[in-house]
């Protein structure tokens, strides 16, 4: 144990300063590169409950598992304009670079480690590059990394089934750009009734773009995507209503949105992950971009039955939420 400590406080010496020169980036080739104040409170959240679990589960007779199903890079790039960096603007100049740690790097920077960290990622370029960070500044956590590149909803389903939830908890981050992930990929992880998942949703960013005045006048495609992220089409009643109307040409059928505030979508997307997991968070956290428009919420849910560690996980995470940072 002490041996993995010293090891850990080099990763960390190493990733907090963004790629190490071990892992040489090529210019050309565009960064990864999004995000901006929400980003960071998004993963200080999730580090925090990382070491929180950690630390809770030290002594447990199960398996760890952190699994980054949206991994990246392992690093960002925050763009240099001080207005879309508010805040963070004197942070990246006094450090003098663009660079910053992204989620997996984060995670392998947690000083009690996981047994198993499992990165996800569709983009095989930014897995190339995970793989070589990791590798590069963690050689000793060789054995307990697991690269899947490939799409989170094909991954995530076969590591819930093939995994023996037994002898293992996990605790999934689930940060995609936008409406990546499926109902039915929601459904496989609940049913693990072993892993805690935080999740990027993007309540202002995509559902409510998509949620038109008329549902009629919702494409197709934008109804699948809905009923994708949602698991069905019941979201026409939760935020449209049907009534008759008296109008100058008589009566008329007329559908109406009746819900369709940022609240409202994230209260629904709550009441349908309720139904699937034994707890979810009451205070997501909205995070807001720079001109203070809501684009996603951040929000928690435990699949664990047992009332003793759902107590405790909904303790600390909500905790976390409400933080002001
Ligand atoms: C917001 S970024 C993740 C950033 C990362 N969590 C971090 O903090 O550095 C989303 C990532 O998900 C990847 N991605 C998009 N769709 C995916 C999918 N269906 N399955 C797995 N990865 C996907 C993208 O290539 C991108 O790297």
């Amino acid at each position: 144990m002490r041996n993995e400590s010293a090891k850990q406080k080099k990763c960390v010496r190493y990733f907090t300063k963004g790629p190490s020169v071990a892992t040489p980036l090529s210019v050309a080739e565009p960064m990864q590169q999004f995000g901006g104040n929400w980003t960071e409170v998004k993963l200080a959240m999730l580090k925090d409950y990382l070491a929180a679990y950690t630390t809770a589960l030290k002594n447990q007779p199960f398996s760890k598992m952190y699994i980054d199903a949206f991994a990246g890079a392992g690093y960002r790039e925050i763009e240099t304009q001080a207005d879309s960096l508010g805040l963070f603007a004197a942070q990246a100049e006094a450090e003098g670079e663009g660079f910053f740690d992204g989620s997996a790097m984060l995670a392998l920077q947690i000083p009690t480690l996981f047994d198993r960290y499992v990165f996800i990622e569709k983009k095989k370029k930014y897995m190339e590059e995970l793989r070589r960070a990791v590798s590069a500044n963690c050689p000793s956590l060789s054995g307990r990394m697991d690269f899947q590149p490939g799409d989170a909803n094909e991954i995530l389903p076969d590591l819930c089934r093939k995994t023996d939830w037994k002898k293992t908890r996990a605790v999934l981050f689930l940060d995609p750009f936008g409406m990546s992930v499926d109902w039915h990929t929601m459904e496989a992880i609940a049913r693990t009734q072993a892993i805690d998942v935080w999740i990027l949703f993007p309540a202002g960013i995509g559902v409510n773009r998509l949620l038109k005045q008329n549902p009629d006048h919702i494409p197709a495609r934008w109804q699948e995507k809905l009923d994708r992220i949602f698991g069905n089409g019941e979201w026409k009643k939760a935020f449209f209503k049907t009534s008759s109307e008296q109008t100058l040409f008589g009566e008329e059928i007329v559908t109406k949105k009746v819900r369709g505030s940022i609240s409202a979508i994230a209260d629904y997307y709550r009441e349908r992950l309720e139904t699937i997991f034994p707890r979810v968070a009451s205070n997501p956290r909205y995070l807001f971009n720079t001109k203070r428009s809501p684009m996603f919420i951040f929000t928690f849910a435990v699949g664990n039955p047992s009332p003793k560690a759902q107590g405790l996980a909904m303790k600390i995470a909500r905790h976390i939420l409400g933080k002001v940072r």
